[in-house]
């Protein structure tokens, strides 16, 4: 069975100082949590001081972004190499990289193939617009979101996809549990055709988008879901932490 997981997505969020403060809120609950797999995704500024609140704990540590080249000229930009000595999980693709950034298919492609040279986890985001959605062409666009994210990527590792459908995300629409589960049972299928069936049962598919402590249980029970990735509510304690209950506690339900 996949160990689920719930990610923290803190975006733009917190100084030095309130990502230190925000950790050490959680610490001692989250570590207490077992069967589920806790990664806290602070800004970049942030992950040694947060890393160091962490050692000796369950949680684990990732990033939001990185650039795909190894070192260089590259002003203001962040190397796999110089995150893989930090974090073990990043971020790609998120939704506000390929609107407010212009990351298109080839630039995650490349990202995705950098962060498995030096062996970082990468969490690909895939997700349909609103517009989309209601063209009926969700299935279409995560589709090609797929195809060139992992074009001709022979090794997945230890990638995670996080299905997260843009018009849910920050805006307090989350989707229907039922919906996040029919469309993460595409994705799993698509990578049935990508790569083997024995790949597509492995890979952990989250969903993300207005998770929090008030819907979580609905999206944690569908059978397709392996957890959440979550941005707001990941930057409050005490609703990260409940988050992470209502995963560990549906989980012991769906496998007894
Ligand atoms: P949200 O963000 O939980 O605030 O909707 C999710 C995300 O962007 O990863």
């Amino acid at each position: 069975m996949r160990i689920l997981m719930i990610a923290g997505n803190w975006k733009m969020n917190t100084t030095v100082s309130e990502a230190v403060k925000l950790v050490n809120e959680m610490r001692q609950g989250l570590d207490e949590i077992a069967n589920v797999d806790k990664v806290v995704c602070p800004p970049f500024v942030s992950l040694a001081a947060v890393k160091e609140i962490i050692k000796g704990s369950s949680i684990k540590l990732g990033a939001q972004n990185l650039y795909f080249e190894e070192k260089g000229a590259y002003t203001g930009e962040i190397s796999p190499l110089m995150l893989a000595d930090l974090c073990e999980y990043v971020i790609i693709g998120h939704s506000e990289r390929r609107q407010y950034f212009h990351e298109a298919g080839d630039i995650v492609n490349k990202k995705v193939r950098a962060a498995l040279k030096v062996e970082l986890k990468p969490i690909l985001c895939v997700g349909e617009r609103l517009e989309e959605n209601e063209a009926g062409r969700t299935e279409e666009v995560v589709a090609e979101q797929l195809r060139s994210s992992l074009a001709g990527i022979d090794s997945l590792g230890d990638l995670t996809i996080a299905y997260e459908p843009i018009w849910a995300i920050g805006t307090g629409r989350a989707a229907t549990g039922r919906w996040a589960d029919e469309t993460i049972g595409f994705i799993r299928r698509s990578i049935t055709k990508l790569y083997t069936e024995s790949v597509a049962q492995g890979i952990r598919i989250l969903y993300g988008g207005s998770v929090t402590a008030d819907n979580a249980t609905e999206f944690m029970e569908q059978p397709e879901i392996d957890g959440a990735l979550v941005g707001g509510a990941s930057l409050k304690a005490e609703q990260f932490l409940s988050i992470i209950k209502q995963t560990s506690e549906a989980r012991g339900r769906l496998s007894s």
